[in-house]
């Protein structure tokens, strides 16, 4: 049985323009979250954040095809409808907009939204196409929202440079927000693909947050080369016998181009595939100079 404050659930545009309209006249303030559902900590924490600022928060749960590649986990990305909405109804949401495949890319769309070099290292070099995919869904979800402020997790850092990108260059009116990253007590970073671990290899995930870990020591304790840092990360990410890297980087935290020295606030940032799942996770390592 769902609890008496479920969200409001909508599935089409038209249904959802209408509610948003009613929460304007009453002059609301409307908070979105986009999310692609299997919710968790992570999602409920920007959730909340939505809350405490505006007066009527709105999350969409919609698996967006276009950000998977060929041969990617779109079609086994796991779907738990009632579940998600059950969490959603314990944060007091308003609207669940939860759309058809077809309702978000109808017969014909052939528009997309390419972002610049935000968009072309790390994970735009390994997953291509990925942040064009990601663009063109939130900014076609912000339009047929319309809220005052969106919320994304830092979780996926590069992922809320390439919108905070967008927002900036399109004009659009939402306000950006980026929030913490929320982990797990061992200090993986919360993920809706972290069910595909077998528990053996969810043991094995947490050489991700170690090296993260051990970086921000590393340069508490002087070390300013960018190079030893990263192969330090790595060995511990070795640590785990089928971990494969994708990439260990050490990157200007607003360029994302990768610095020598850590001299500004530099983002480590890392994107490693354990038993086949591909987890990423980040951390800002700062300098006091
Ligand atoms: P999804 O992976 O479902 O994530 C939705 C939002 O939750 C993103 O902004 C993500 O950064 C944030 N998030 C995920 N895990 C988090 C964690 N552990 N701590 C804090 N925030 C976390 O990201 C997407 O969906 C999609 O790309 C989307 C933006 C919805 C466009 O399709």
């Amino acid at each position: 049985m769902r609890r008496q404050d479920t969200p409001k659930l909508v599935a089409t545009v038209a249904r959802l323009r209408e509610e948003i309209v009613a929460a304007r006249r009453g002059k609301r303030a409307i908070g979105f979250v986009p999310t692609m559902g299997a919710l968790h900590e992570g999602h409920l924490s920007l959730v909340r954040a939505a809350r405490n600022e505006c007066d009527y928060t709105v999350v969409s749960i919609f698996v967006n095809p276009s950000q998977f590649g060929p041969g990617e986990d779109f079609s086994k990305y796991p779907r738990t409808l009632e579940a998600d909405l059950d969490l959603l109804a314990g944060c007091g949401v308003d609207l669940a907009f939860v759309p058809a495949g077809e309702e978000v890319y109808r017969p014909g769309h052939d528009t997309w939204v390419e972002v610049g070099a935000a968009a072309e290292p790390l994970d735009g070099q390994c997953r291509p196409g990925h942040f064009r995919g990601v663009a063109t869904a939130v900014l076609k979800l912000l339009n047929m929202v319309q809220p005052d402020a969106a919320y994304f997790g830092q979780k996926d850092y590069q992922q809320a440079l390439v919108i905070r990108r967008m927002a900036a260059d399109l004009d659009l009116p939402t306000a950006i927000r980026v929030c913490p990253i929320v982990r797990e007590p061992d200090g993986l970073a919360m993920s809706s693909r972290n069910r595909y671990l077998t528990p053996a290899a969810r043991q094995r995930a947490i050489v991700l947050w170690k090296s993260l870990q051990l970086a921000g020591e590393l340069v508490e304790q002087g070390e300013r080369d960018a190079r030893t840092i990263a192969a330090r990360m790595r060995e511990v990410i070795e640590i785990a016998e089928d971990a494969r890297i994708d990439y260990v980087a050490l990157v200007d935290s607003e360029t994302l181009q990768p610095v020598e020295t850590i001299a500004g606030p530099t983002l480590a940032a890392l994107a490693v595939k354990i038993e086949n799942t591909r987890l990423i996770d980040n951390c800002i390592l700062k300098s006091e100079e």
